[in-house]
């Protein structure tokens, strides 16, 4: 009788054991050292003979029971523990590949590719500089002697031993003009670097294009041309721009150059600071002091003709694109960056 109510129990209790964990607890219970069966057969040798004979025969068949009831479940554990493995692993090798994300070109770039395109389409040659310049490029051969109260004009970044990093692209005007006799048409691109406190429309780095243009009777006429014939293709239409008379040392007369706010499209912004227009470059006919420091005078008495312009490139891709704050160009935000 205690044999069946063992096995019963047995038989209920293996069905709600759900993993190895649990089957331990059971084999404990029945088979361990201080199981039920176990413990039964310990008292066997307390029993007379025959019955000894008869309870060991059930006890027995108690324990094969028990064994089987338990290597049954293990085995049905185990299948069920790999099954579990292999959905958790399982791969599919139909499934398509992680996009691996791309980088773009940086909005900069893009602008100072296209204005070299432009340009090189009119027949301008692009040309570079050096990043640190000396003082008699930066300022001296422009016209701009030292102690000249237009140097504030652009705070700087002075080096050890006279050096400084360039205020502007104007330099290479000089170290062009050194080398190379007009007439001539030149651009150039390239950073530059203002000592200033930043905000919506500053930055101490910036990239500037410089135009040059020099021959025997070049007018202000050709630079309103090419000036405008740029605007159209580089915003791909129409922009309205004014000329207003400006001051440079090394171009007289001087202009400056401002288009129609794009951003907000004249109404007023922070970006024009409420004004509707945007400065988008310095301009003038080259000062003849110029000339002169980079050694080109004319042996005929006559003199050369010329003019220059200084774009800002951060200004022109935020008309563009209606950024509405130049410090997005440095800030390495990737979700800036993406857009273009
Ligand atoms: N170099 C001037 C600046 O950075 C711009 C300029 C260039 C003005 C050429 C006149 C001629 O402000």
């Amino acid at each position: 009788m205690k044999f069946e109510k063992l096995k019963n129990t047995a038989e209920k209790e293996i069905k709600l054991v759900e993993d190895l964990n649990g089957l331990q607890d059971f084999s404990k219970k029945y088979l361990g050292k201080q199981g039920e069966l176990t413990q039964i057969l310990r008292s066997l040798k307390d029993l007379p003979k025959r019955e000894r004979i008869m309870v060991g025969k059930d006890a027995n068949e108690l324990k094969n029971f028990l064994v089987s009831i338990y290597e049954e479940k293990e085995a049905q554990l185990k299948e069920k523990g790999i099954k579990a493995a292999q959905e958790k692993e399982w791969i599919d090798v139909t499934a398509p590949g992680e996009k691996i994300a791309i980088g773009t070109l940086h909005p900069l770039t893009l602008a100072r590719r296209k204005v070299e395109e432009i340009f090189k389409s009119m027949g301008f040659e692009v040309v570079e500089g050096p990043d640190i310049e000396t003082e008699w490029y930066n300022f001296d051969a422009l016209n701009i002697p030292k102690d000249h109260p237009a140097r504030d004009a652009w705070d700087t970044f002075y080096l050890k031993n006279g050096f400084l990093l360039r205020t502007h692209t104007s330099p290479v005007q000089v170290r062009y003009m050194e080398k190379n006799k007009p007439p001539f048409r030149i651009i150039v691109p390239g950073n530059v670097y203002r000592h200033e406190a930043t905000d919506p429309s500053h930055e101490f780095q910036l990239q500037q294009v410089e135009g040059l243009m020099v021959g025997e009777d070049i007018s202000a006429a050709s630079l309103k041309a090419v000036v405008g014939e740029f605007f159209v293709r580089f915003f791909d239409k129409n922009v309205e721009f004014r000329f207003r008379p400006d001051f440079f040392p090394f171009t007289e007369p001087s202009f400056d150059i401002s288009i129609t706010c794009l951003v907000c499209g004249g109404k007023g912004c922070s970006v024009c600071k409420e004004s509707g227009w945007l400065e988008v470059a310095g301009a003038g006919m080259v000062h003849q002091n110029v000339f002169k420091s980079a050694g080109l005078i004319r042996k005929d008495g006559k003199k050369w003709q010329g003019w220059a312009f200084g774009f800002g490139l951060e200004r022109l891709v935020m008309l563009k694109h209606k950024i509405n704050d130049i410090r997005m160009f440095r800030s390495g935000d990737i979700r800036f960056l993406k857009q273009f």
